[in-house]
């Protein structure tokens, strides 16, 4: 969900919705604004996009220079005009507040009924609406809106990003945070307040992130934030250093498809700096770890959620192959619950495109709490995990905004494997393999180029044929059975066709079953050391006239002449090919999606980020 919220000099209608705009990827069940306009709170809210949100404030303007406001992925109840943000709290119809909330409140059941028993009536069958109710109560006939806050904050058990406003505080924007992100911005007579920085970055560059157990009041002019247990705080200022047109279309249809082409350039900036080819090895600014304490860890486990889990596993092949390290890949929403046994010579990484899912900043903190050294692997600057973790690497790949992750897929993976080719050079990769392996890398946005110049005829043949299936299977043996699980992701993520990935040779246990003239394979099978044994395994699947798309390498006849589609990328070494591979099975998720009419940029019931269990 996204959360925005304004006072200043200028009328907050347009400010809030233009940020909900730029955060509608975090959720888009439900949009909408609250504002303080003489002396009373003025609330609009739709089911659906903020398009719809607009059209109604068009029709119906909330005029007034402080507001709040919310795009939903809903939680409890569904996405209806009732249960979208703001909510509002009061007694026999009088609104003194309005608040806005990410998270889940786990004991509103039993506040409902304590609200309900003491007069308040409940309008919408959110977790929300309790706290506006709380914070009205403790509002009163008392002192101010900050202080009511705080006061009604330890009554609830759960996590928030909360906004708050009442029109007995006019001017002022109430935030509190515990377990969901929400960062102040500071302008020249205005402050904003977002769950996210990207919302305000066209407003400010300057920002102060808040810690859990912080509650932030924001006036025009000025701004204090207190701790529950620490009180008064000082805040750091930090510094958004995006380019302005990061978050815009550019030119192209969607998102995902501006994300996939930019990859090139991503990969690259995710690698820039990180080579060092005197010693043929790369190198990590971040990592707060000495060469010998690196040397000292035998096991590393991944914890991560979605395509940052399938990200996690092709490093998990890749340091077995050139480190040797026994690496296990956890979903982070298993592994913070299970009393999975860490030695202290196990290095636990965490990693996140967002840098705030819920499941794996629980999993980084269930490590630190243990006592691990816990690193992490995040695109976001600022956010939650890159803000706990111990140390750890950025991916520098710009904001994400697609859905569907792309970029931020294969900057992680270029990461892994520099990662694997720094492992290794710690212990026994020899300095020609370790040269080896980093020309490789540092090959790889070229050769990427090439694919993306070439590919897109082929892929809107794949896309043709796989457009009215019911069901798709993705295969791949090796490094490629995480690129063939990806695969199957991005398809079902944004086209809602069933799909699934299997190691290759897996198949004959059960998959296999599925395949007909109608469940058509796609294989990852660029050339390698198994690549006789995969053949096969395409042999068998057209034994049994499944249709085959096959990604593989240029020029192999043997793969292309038993494929009904083949999908060439360069010819380059094992280790890298991930990086290319998943490329066509994202264009072809997105043709597919194209070719269906599906919401490519916002797909049905997904949200970007998950900042709730
Ligand atoms: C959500 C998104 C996925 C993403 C996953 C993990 O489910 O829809 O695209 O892979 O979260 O996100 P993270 O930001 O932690 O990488």
């Amino acid at each position: 969900c996204g959360i925005v919220g304004y006072t200043g000099v200028h009328e907050a209608s347009p400010v809030l919705v233009a940020g909900l705009r730029r955060l509608e990827y975090r959720g888009y069940d439900s949009a909408g604004v609250a504002i303080v306009s003489d002396g009373r709170v003025v609330v609009r809210k739709r089911a659906g996009r903020v398009r719809i949100l607009e059209e109604a404030l068009d029709k119906e303007p909330a005029v007034g220079h402080c507001g709040i406001s919310h795009t939903r992925w809903a939680t409890h109840g569904p996405a209806n005009d009732r249960n979208a943000h703001p909510h509002v709290g009061g007694k026999g119809g009088a609104v003194s507040v309005a608040v806005v909330h990410n998270g889940v409140i786990e004991n509103h059941s039993a506040l409902r009924a304590e609200l309900t028993a003491d007069g308040f009536l409940f309008l919408s069958q959110t977790d929300t609406e309790v706290i506006a109710h709380l914070i009205a109560r403790e509002l009163g006939d008392g002192d101010g809106l900050f202080q009511a806050v705080q006061r009604a904050l330890p009554q609830l058990e759960g996590t928030y990003g909360l906004a708050v406003i009442s029109p007995r505080c006019p001017g002022q924007v109430v935030g509190a945070r515990l377990g969901s992100p929400l960062v102040v911005g500071l302008g020249e007579g205005e402050h904003f307040l977002a769950s996210d920085a990207l919302a305000i970055a066209p407003h400010t560059a300057k920002v102060a992130y808040l810690q859990d157990g912080e509650v932030v009041r924001l006036g025009p002019d000025d701004f204090e934030i207190r701790h529950r247990e620490r009180g008064s705080i000082t805040p750091r200022i930090d510094r958004i250093d995006w380019k302005p047109d990061a978050v815009e279309l550019g030119g192209h249809a969607h998102y995902m498809l501006k994300e996939i082409r930019e990859q090139p350039e991503t990969i690259h900036d995710a690698c820039r700096g990180r080579f060092r080819r005197a010693e043929a090895t790369a190198q990590f600014g971040g990592l707060n770890m000495t060469p010998r304490q690196l040397r000292r860890v035998r096991r590393i486990v991944f914890a991560a959620c979605g395509t940052s889990w399938h990200a996690a596993m092709v490093g998990e092949y890749l340091i077995e192959r050139l480190a040797h390290l026994p690496v296990e890949v956890e979903y982070a929403s298993e592994f913070r619950y299970r009393n999975a046994p860490l030695d202290d010579r196990t290095l636990v990484f965490v990693l996140s495109q967002s840098g705030e899912t819920a499941d794996t900043l629980g999993a980084l903190r269930e490590s630190k709490r243990q006592g691990h050294p816990t690193l992490a692997i995040v695109n976001t600057v600022g956010s939650t995990i890159a803000r706990e973790a111990t140390g750890g690497i950025f991916l520098h790949c710009g904001p994400e905004v697609g859905v569907a992750s792309t970029k931020a897929f294969t900057a992680q993976v270029a990461v892994l494997t520099l990662l694997a080719i720094h492992l290794g050079r710690l212990r026994h990769l020899s300095f020609t393999d370790g040269l080896a392996a980093i020309e490789a890398v540092e090959a790889i946005p070229q050769a990427l180029g090439e694919v993306l110049a070439k590919i897109e005829p082929a892929i809107l043949k794949a896309a043709q044929r796989l457009a009215q299936t019911k069901s798709v299977l993705y295969l791949g043996r090796d490094l490629h059975f995480p690129v063939a699980l990806e695969g199957a992701l991005k398809l079902k993520e944004i086209s809602y066709i069933h799909a699934e990935g299997y190691p290759t040779a897996e198949m004959k246990h059960g998959p296999i079953a599925l395949v007909d003239r109608e469940t058509p394979c796609v294989f990852v099978a660029p050339r390698g050391a198994l690549h006789a044994k995969t053949l096969s395994n395409v042999e068998e699947v057209r034994a049994r006239h499944g249709t085959i798309i096959s990604v593989g390498t240029e020029g192999d006849e043997s793969l292309e002449a038993i494929s009904d589609i083949f999908l060439p990328i360069p010819d380059v070494p094992e280790i890298v090919q991930p990086l290319l591979a998943v490329v066509p099975l994202q264009l072809l998720a997105y043709h597919v999606a194209l070719l269906r009419g599906c919401d490519i940029d916002k797909p049905r019931n997904l949200a970007k980020s998950v900042t709730v269990e």
